[in-house]
């Protein structure tokens, strides 16, 4: 949602800027830094994104080792200067960021208010620094009042505090969002997500549930809110800078978008050992998926999967509403599947699911992350970082992720035999390759994009497993493009939908080569009958529906279990370039975050 960025290094400003625009893709809305000079605070703060910020900065050559900063998503308070974090108490003594809900800050705001406090904005997190003040007023000591103010608020906080009276400590306290810790000869290090630690070190720790992290020049330390000291946990993060860089190319989402075949392979090298513990988890099993956007389609891919492969039915719930849609989980286990691995609604769906006695099978491309904690067994996807906001390549190894699993429990099951087994995994291992050639003519998708750019509205429309595909591309096209797009199961279109169609309107049609060709070609006509304008993406050489569409995008014949995954990157250039033609951002699209942390 929101990033934070600390660190006790040389140049801290620069570096605070640098990570404060690796993390920008958690909300941009408005953005601030906190810098100790001369056992001063210095804040600026403004509404807007982090370039403007930068031009119009004013710190005529202060110098500082040590700040920290914030870029904003906002949720209590409209983005504005005076919302903008870092916030301070009264006396200017103490400066604070905070990434997260806090549930109970209205009541314990008027309190202090009644107090004497003076509060200079409307969101949640500026209780923080005046509940620290209030109790270092009352005489606790800096870090004691850290504690107590934790002890006392509700809700999510990832939060990192400067203060005057210890100029040369960052306090860092997390609970339930993310913050990671990196220590080497460069500096010492906080920040909401990895790659904005990667220029620094790969030596990263999460910050534990509810610790406090006590960050000073070379050495970190952790402990509980009752002083009980804790060991944080270094990992040497495979990930190189590049994969958080956009190496030459326009924008991360393009980029990640033709890192799709590596991340594919690499995903497809997950340890079979992985795989095998999630399996036991499956088996006799009341089986629910739950994920939030993206990951929700991916839910729906694995229901659609484990109907066809498995004959098992697989409930997929939008995790923000599995709380109102299940009671029951007798003997039961969630696949909870998000990208982050921070996804309030889904780490909530998790919790819910855990109280009533459920198992727990993660999927995310975030290790260390809050799913990675939560669940009993996880399986990490090997995208690397993602960047752009409109999730791509973490989709489509979810998809893999999720093959991979249910091929194995079919197998082991005897539900799949060893021959359908191996002649499928031996299609899957082809993907990276195929997925290149489908990238070589990214072209054609930008032409066609070029040609589509100015339409209002689009269906995406599709049966069966293609379905997912079609949600998809509509996500996509309507996050980035801001072109209102609908994903809609074709058969479906003729109860409703087919009203709005008139001359020139878009229809993509997700029409390969398999069981549901002959019914799509029905409604493409339907469609066309009614003067739509047809996007069909078909598997190579499909003459008949190259005839019937208006243009077209040829994927080559795969089983059809794997046409989500071609299917869809023709569908992910189109809403990039759509995007790109119509002068947007696609890297920031307005109102969305990469990680939404509030429910
Ligand atoms: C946000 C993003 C979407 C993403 C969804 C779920 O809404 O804008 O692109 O699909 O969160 O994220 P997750 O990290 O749980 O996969």
């Amino acid at each position: 949602m929101c990033g934070i960025f600390g660190c006790i290094s040389e140049e801290a400003l620069e570096k605070i800027l640098d990570g404060l625009k690796r993390l920008e893709y958690r909300g941009y809305d408005s953005v601030g830094i906190a810098i100790i000079n001369n056992n001063e605070i210095i804040i600026r703060k403004n509404k807007g994104k982090l370039n403007e910020f930068i031009e119009n900065l004013d710190l005529n050559n202060i110098k500082s080792n040590i700040g920290i900063g914030h870029t904003r998503w906002a949720t209590h308070g409209a983005p504005s200067k005076e919302n903008a974090h870092p916030h301070t108490d009264c006396s200017g003594r103490i400066a604070i960021v905070h990434n997260g809900v806090l549930e109970n800050f209205l009541q314990l705001r008027e309190e202090l208010i009644k107090k004497g406090h003076k509060f200079s904005s409307k969101t949640d997190s500026e209780i923080i620094a005046h509940l620290i003040e209030d109790f270092v007023n009352s005489g606790l000591s800096f870090k004691e009042a850290i504690k107590n103010t934790f002890k006392i608020l509700k809700g999510s906080i990832a939060c990192a505090i400067i203060s005057t009276m210890e100029p040369n400590k960052i306090i860092c306290y997390r609970r339930e969002s993310p913050l990671v810790i990196g220590i080497s000869n460069k500096g010492v290090f906080c920040a909401s997500d990895i790659p904005a630690l990667l220029p620094y070190t790969k030596n990263i720790a999460v910050v534990p549930e509810d610790k406090i992290v006590i960050l000073e020049e070379n050495k970190v330390h952790a402990e509980d809110l009752n002083g009980e000291i804790c060991k944080l946990e270094y990992n040497e993060i495979p990930w190189n800078l590049e994969l958080a860089e956009k190496s030459g190319y326009p924008h991360f989402m393009i980029k990640e978008i033709f890192e799709q075949p590596r991340a594919i392979s690499d995903t497809l090298k997950i340890p079979l050992i992985y795989i095998d513990r999630a399996i036991e988890y499956l088996e006799n099993k009341k089986v629910y998926l739950t994920g939030s956007g993206t990951s929700y389609h991916a839910c729906l891919f694995g229901s659609y999967l484990a109907s066809h492969l498995l004959s098992m039915d697989m409930r997929p719930i939008i995790s923000s509403e599995f709380i109102e849609t299940l009671s029951l989980f007798d003997n039961s286990t969630v696949i909870a599947i998000s990208q982050s691995g921070e996804t309030a609604d889904t780490l909530n769906a998790i919790r819910y699911a855990k109280s009533k006695g459920a198992k727990i099978i993660g999927i995310t491309n975030t290790l260390g992350s809050s799913i990675t904690n939560l669940s009993d067994v996880y399986i990490c996807t090997q995208s690397g970082p993602e960047i752009g906001v409109a999730a791509t390549k973490t989709f489509l190894t979810q998809l893999i992720s999720i093959i991979l699993l249910f091929l194995r429990f079919g197998l082991k099951k005897g539900k799949i035999n060893e021959i359908d087994y191996n002649k499928l995994i031996d299609e899957v291992n082809n993907i990276p390759k195929i997925t290149e050639e489908i990238l070589k003519k990214s072209d054609k998708i930008r032409d066609i994009a070029l040609k589509y750019s100015l339409k209002q509205n689009a269906y995406f429309l599709a049966r069966g497993i293609n379905l997912v595909t079609a949600l998809e591309g509509a996500l996509k096209l309507k996050e980035i493009s801001y072109i209102h797009a609908e994903g809609y199961p074709a058969g479906e279109s003729k109860h409703g939908p087919i009203s709005l169609i008139e001359p020139g309107f878009l229809c993509v049609f997700i029409a390969p080569r398999d069981n549901t060709r002959e019914k799509i070609i029905g409604n493409i006509m339907e469609m066309k009958a009614r003067g739509a304008e047809i996007f069909s993406i078909i598997t190579e050489g499909d003459e008949e529906i190259k005839e019937i569409s208006d243009e077209y995008f040829e994927v080559p014949f795969v089983n059809y279990i794997l046409y989500p995954i071609l299917c869809t990157i023709p569908l992910q250039l189109f809403a990039y370039y759509t995007a790109v033609f119509k002068g947007l951002d696609p890297d920031r699209p307005r109102n969305l975050a990469k990680s939404v942390t509030v429910p």
